[in-house]
């Protein structure tokens, strides 16, 4: 049985142009907004493991903390619903913003969606810098979530309507790549602003500003997309700005294109309606499952809470930290694989070998702190054991790297006709916003009460998730967005809810409706 099988690449459409400079810089420009989105994910876990914060801020963490006799539960430690909001309220804020989001970045363009983020997160970032209480914190990191919001609905289209089709993979996980090179910033810094006598959390929580600085100032200065400029209306605009980007006077298919798609989705007047009809089936269910999935593999466990677990498991406060560093290298480097494979070997091989390499991992990982710590959570990891439980941490982001990591994003992103597309990325946005919010605010709690049992639970998931691509997720790699109905219709299940007249008579797309 071809369980996922795809089909050979049709003859997809090509137009004329080039890769200009000028449509390089501004789509490195507009990455930044992944940037943002990382140094979040990044500084929150370091902030709170560092004494002089939850003194301030969490003072029940700290005394429970400090008064520790070392005969108390080492799960537990850390456990604090405050804590934890501080870290999650930042997602759910996101996910609201996301519908906003994508209103403005329709009606008045991607660039001024990019500049409002820009300038809330900018906001967000002052307030926390210069916070004196929890609401102070919290508040600011609502205003970060918005402008994640703002940014992760509009940078993702602007990349997609920019870039040449044949590069829009690899600008898609150009994406993920900055978010990783965010964390990773993130973590770098936490490890210096920790060795300052006072005030370290104030100097990491500001960066922030860093990031948000040049994404606002570059998106002022970005164009703006040749399909946000048809759709307002502006065609003089959009073919001058489509010839620049090509760097050819030559693009009158690809502007004709863009000009009928515009047609098509304005059509389209209830997208929300119409994604849920029978024939859009595999890609709504797709589209809700693969961002819960990437959650479920427990990656932000050690994405926000890295050196709040090193310590648990026993670490110094530096080693803690340093850990946090070498994790969030293996998560860049790791990237890069997929970036370099995955239109070579497809995603689903990315999948599986990813999946199985994380299952491994969390029954070694579960294994050694469930001998070390047992069920009473009495326990301290000899240093050989503490390092190889760093290994098998840093193999098992490795895996999610070159896996969920970018193909959560990715595919949700190219299984939709161009029709329900808009909707189908916003949904995708908003069930891993929910998702991440939800793992960010019951981790710890989780880890309190499941204990070593934690990592048994989120290594089934990903067996789950892993079974699930074997026998549901079609092989997208070098199908052209507008015969992907080809692949549903060829899949021996999904096949049968896509009628006849739909294969090969697809909207022809573009990459105009991210
Ligand atoms: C996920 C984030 C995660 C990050 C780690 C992203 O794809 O959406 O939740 O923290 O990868 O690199």
């Amino acid at each position: 049985m071809a369980v996922g099988g795809g089909i050979a690449a049709g003859n997809g459409k090509q137009y004329e142009g080039r890769v200009t400079p000028f449509v390089v810089v501004a789509c490195l420009v507009a990455a930044t907004g992944g940037l943002i989105f990382g140094y979040d994910i990044g500084i929150s876990g370091g902030v709170t493991s560092m004494d002089e914060f939850l003194e301030k801020f969490f003072p029940a963490v700290y005394a429970k903390q400090k008064s520790a006799t070392g005969h108390e539960s080492q799960y537990c430690k850390f456990e604090n619903h405050m804590l934890t909001l501080f870290t999650s309220s930042l997602y759910l804020a996101a996910l609201i913003a996301s519908f906003f989001a994508s209103a403005t970045t329709r009606k008045f363009g991607r660039k001024i969606s990019m500049t409002i983020g820009g300038v809330v997160f900018l906001v967000g970032a002052i307030l926390n810098g210069a916070a004196i209480n929890v609401a102070m914190l919290i508040i600011g990191r609502i205003l970060l979530g918005v402008g994640i919001g703002y940014a992760n609905q509009s940078v993702p289209v602007y990349l997609s309507e920019m870039a040449p089709p044949k590069l829009r993979g690899a600008l898609n996980i150009g994406f993920q790549m900055a978010t990783t090179i965010g964390i990773f910033a993130a973590n770098l810094v936490n490890y210096g602003t920790a060795q300052m006598k006072e005030n370290g959390w104030r100097v990491s929580l500001a960066l922030a500003a860093a990031p948000a600085l040049i994404m606002t100032i570059g998106a002022i200065f970005l164009p703006d997309t040749p399909n946000s400029l048809i759709e307002r209306g502006l065609k003089d605009q959009a073919r001058e700005m489509l010839q620049k980007i090509r760097g050819t006077p030559n693009v009158h298919d690809e502007f004709s294109d863009l000009v009928d798609a515009s047609a098509v989705s304005q059509q389209v007047r209830h997208p929300w309606k119409t994604i849920l009809e029978p024939k859009y089936r595999p890609q709504l269910i797709i589209t809700c499952l693969i961002p819960l999935f990437q959650q479920l593999t427990g990656i932000n466990v050690i994405m926000f809470y890295a050196p709040v677990l090193f310590k648990t498991l026993g670490f110094a406060d530096d080693a803690s930290l340093m850990s946090a560093v070498v994790t969030g290298l293996v998560n860049v480097f790791a990237t890069v694989v997929s970036i370099l494979v995955v239109d070579r070997f497809g995603r689903r091989v990315l999948f599986l070998e990813g999946g199985i390499q994380m299952i491994a991992c969390q029954i070694g990982v579960g294994v050694l702190i469930g001998s070390v710590f047992g069920v009473s959570g009495n326990g301290t990891f000899s240093k050989g054991l503490g390092n190889l439980a760093l290994a098998l941490i840093c193999i098992y982001v490795a895996a999610f790297a070159w896996s969920w990591g970018p193909l959560g994003w990715l595919v949700p992103s190219e299984i939709h006709p161009m029709e329900i597309r808009s909707a189908g990325q916003s949904i995708n946005v908003s069930v891993n916003m929910f998702f991440t919010f939800v793992i960010g605010q019951l981790f710890l709690s989780m880890l309190c009460h499941m204990k070593f049992g934690l990592f048994f639970f989120f290594g089934g998931w990903v067996l789950l998730m892993t079974v699930f691509v074997y026998f549901f997720v079609p092989e997208t790699r070098n199908v052209p967005i507008e015969e992907m109905n080809r692949v549903w219709k060829a899949h021996w299940f999904w096949g049968k809810y896509i009628p006849d007249d739909a294969v090969g008579l697809s909207h022809k797309s573009s990459d105009h409706d991210a």
